[in-house]
């Protein structure tokens, strides 16, 4: 092998050395903290989020007549789009990597919420309390699918046996 040889191999190597920055390093980026498990994030986050998107509008009937709630002050406004505001980013937490189950169905399923928590959101932001009334089902819906398949060992409201990648529970 030439000098000339060698030194276009020993360009090539550095080359795909920038390209893939060569380094067996750990990846680097902030330091996310994902201690919180998806039980957690379910708990203290998601549910009280959607309660608020759920419990903004109804109507009871009952032997009183008909009892009709919607938000109507800014501050009860400002409530829903926290409650959907929450939805919509709590499903990045539940894409990160120590709390994906797989990378195929658990981001779809959690893509779905957080498309029901954006048109949620923008009912609120328009105030518009029949649209929410009507997407609070789509925002219901985006839950029980992901919980049909990977809430585990709750017969009620999950399944029983094991995730579809065969994996365990969160
Ligand atoms: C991408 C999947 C996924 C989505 C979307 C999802 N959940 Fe969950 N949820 C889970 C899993 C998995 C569990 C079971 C966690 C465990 O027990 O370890 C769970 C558990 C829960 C629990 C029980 C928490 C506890 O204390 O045991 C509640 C309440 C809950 N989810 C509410 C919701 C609501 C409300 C939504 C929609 C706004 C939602 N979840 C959307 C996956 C999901």
């Amino acid at each position: 092998m030439g000098d000339d040889m060698r030194m276009r191999i020993g360009l090539v190597v550095a080359v795909v050395c920038m390209l893939s920055s060569c380094a067996a390093e750990a990846p680097t980026g902030p330091p996310f903290r994902t201690d919180t498990t998806v039980r957690m994030l379910m708990a203290n986050m998601v549910d009280p989020a959607a309660d608020l998107v759920w419990d903004a509008v109804g109507t009871v009937v009952d032997y009183d007549g008909e009892n009709h709630w919607e938000p109507e002050t800014e501050e009860e406004w400002l409530s829903v789009r926290y409650g959907a505001m929450s939805i919509i980013e709590a499903g990045n937490l539940l894409m990160m990597d120590s709390r994906a189950i797989d990378q195929e169905q658990w981001i779809s399923l959690t893509e779905g919420m957080m498309d029901a928590g954006m048109l949620a959101f923008q009912a609120a932001e328009s105030e518009d309390a029949d649209l929410l009334f009507a997407l609070g089902e789509d925002v219901y819906n985006s839950c029980n699918n992901c919980h049909m398949l990977y809430w585990i060992d709750d017969e009620d409201r999950g399944r029983v046996v094991g995730p579809p990648s065969g994996g365990s529970a969160p």
